[in-house]
């Protein structure tokens, strides 16, 4: 039995007197999953046999014999005539076992000081410092095209809300900018991640360290993290940095899920203050007049299996006893849907971005709709000597007589104006434009054309 076992390939089938079933065989494996690791895991591997064979604890042949090895395999993978194999449970042992095919000896000596414990741990932080630094550059992206956005649309008026309730005129390119704000947090929590995920578990082993003389600093350097993991205990168990990443994923998704809200409302016909490009809508299949805003619906929906997969890290970790536990290998999937996720919306978003039509007259009409410069008219009655509250309930009683009478402040005729307060003079009416509202809240972070123009310059500058 233990002979066969062995020419199946499990490392540690000398131990065993039975087999696993071909269910518990399938329930422990992670290959199907763990596989895409394989490019990150070639590259710990290479960098741990350099190590190896520097400290003199494998030969130099037995290095030339696994960098030969290792590079036919990397052929092998990107032709996609590498096999794969259940029996071998995981990326690690189905490469290990096919250079040992390869290259003999040499093969067996590459696991010297070392244990799937860290070598795994290695391998998800190299991959995932490699999606964060794409996610970095689509957040980039994303926001150039919204700047862009915000340049063309820097005079443009719609209402903006509190409540859902028309509050006070703002303008389409301050609106645009408020993403950009926020896409630029998702970026800085990016790069916070990156520092802590950019260290070192490998030389950790099992969970106690190793016997033999490696240099663990060696390793870091080859393979570009700044520092080392300083306990093994802890090297091989964190998976802080996982779930850190998840946060950040997550509030990225809550970002695009808000603006995926707002294009939904904007494109409803009911709305119309913008129209999105034919290529990111579809149709009905029994409605012939609808164009329904899918890509933002869907982004909306994706961002809860993003949040999901935040609690699932979460939860997989809070029972965990030191050190590795198998539970670890259930952080891949959540892992690699995330970064899937938010990789495809981030792409996506970008694009259509730029296939946003935006519709100044349905936005203009509508900041007309609501008594939009209300707060204009107060601060004016303040600006004349009037207490704020004082001014506040002049202006809430000439809204309600608007009301009434079914038209906006800037339709009264003076003399009705007058009859709410006797300070107000013909100088109101530019007051109570849209265009002199806005104009009027120029300072920094204001919704002012200049102040717009000033914030697209900066952004610019940042986003290089
Ligand atoms: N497939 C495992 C994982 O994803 C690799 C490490 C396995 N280590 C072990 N001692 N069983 O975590």
């Amino acid at each position: 039995m233990t002979a066969q076992l062995s020419k199946k390939g499990e490392a540690w089938s000398a131990r065993f007197s039975e087999p696993v079933s071909d269910l518990v065989k399938r329930y422990t494996a992670s290959v199907f999953f763990d596989k895409r690791l394989a490019q990150f895991d070639i590259q710990g591997s290479l960098a741990h046999a350099d190590m190896l064979a520097h400290q003199g604890i494998i030969s130099a042949q037995d290095l030339a014999d696994i960098q030969r090895g290792m590079a036919q395999i990397e052929a092998e993978i990107a032709a996609g005539s590498f096999e794969w194999l259940l029996d071998l449970e995981d990326v690690h042992l189905n490469i290990e076992k096919r250079l040992t095919e390869l290259v003999g000896d040499a093969g067996k000596r590459l696991h010297t000081g070392r244990s799937r414990n860290d070598q795994v741990a290695t391998d998800i932080r190299l991959y995932l410092r490699a999606a964060i630094d794409d996610i970095t550059a689509l957040l980039h992206g994303l926001q150039t095209a919204l700047v862009d956005l915000a340049e063309q649309n820097a005079d443009t008026i719609l209402p903006g809300f509190t409540h859902m309730q028309v509050a006070q005129p703002v303008t389409f390119g301050h609106h645009m900018l408020a993403y950009v704000e926020m896409f630029g947090r998702d970026a800085e929590r990016m790069a916070d991640c990156r520092r802590r995920v950019n260290r070192l578990p490998l030389g950790a082993a099992a969970l106690a360290g190793t016997t033999f003389p490696t240099d663990r600093a060696r390793v870091a350097q080859t393979l570009g993290f700044e520092d080392v993991c300083h306990n093994s205990l802890d090297a091989v168990s964190d998976r802080d940095f996982a779930i850190e990443f998840c946060a950040g994923a997550a509030l990225i998704m809550t970002h695009v899920s808000r603006m995926s809200e707002e294009l939904v409302i904007w494109m409803s016909p009911r709305v119309g203050f913008i129209d999105i490009a034919d290529r990111f809508c579809t149709g009905s299949s029994i409605m012939p007049q609808k164009k329904n805003p899918d890509v933002p619906e869907l982004a909306r929906g994706k961002t809860g299996r993003v949040n999901g997969h935040l609690v699932a890290l979460l939860t997989l970790m809070k029972g965990q006893p030191l050190a590795y536990n198998k539970d670890n290998q259930e952080d891949k999937e959540p892992l690699f849907d995330t970064v899937d996720t938010v990789t495809d919306t981030l792409r996506i978003f970008a694009d259509m971005a730029r296939g946003i039509t935006v519709k100044p007259d349905a936005m203009r009409a509508a900041a007309l709709q609501g008594y939009a410069t209300a707060t204009d008219l107060a601060d004016y009655l303040v600006k004349k000597g009037l207490p704020f509250r004082d001014a506040h309930e002049a202006v809430a009683r000439a809204v309600r007589s608007c009301d009434e009478r079914g038209c906006d402040l800037a339709d009264l005729p003076l003399e009705d104006l007058r009859t709410f307060s006797g300070l107000i003079d013909a100088d109101i009416y530019g007051v109570l434009t849209l265009e002199g509202s806005v104009a009027a809240r120029n300072h920094v972070g204001g919704t002012a054309p200049q102040q717009v123009r000033a914030a697209i310059a900066r952004w610019r500058e940042k986003l290089g």
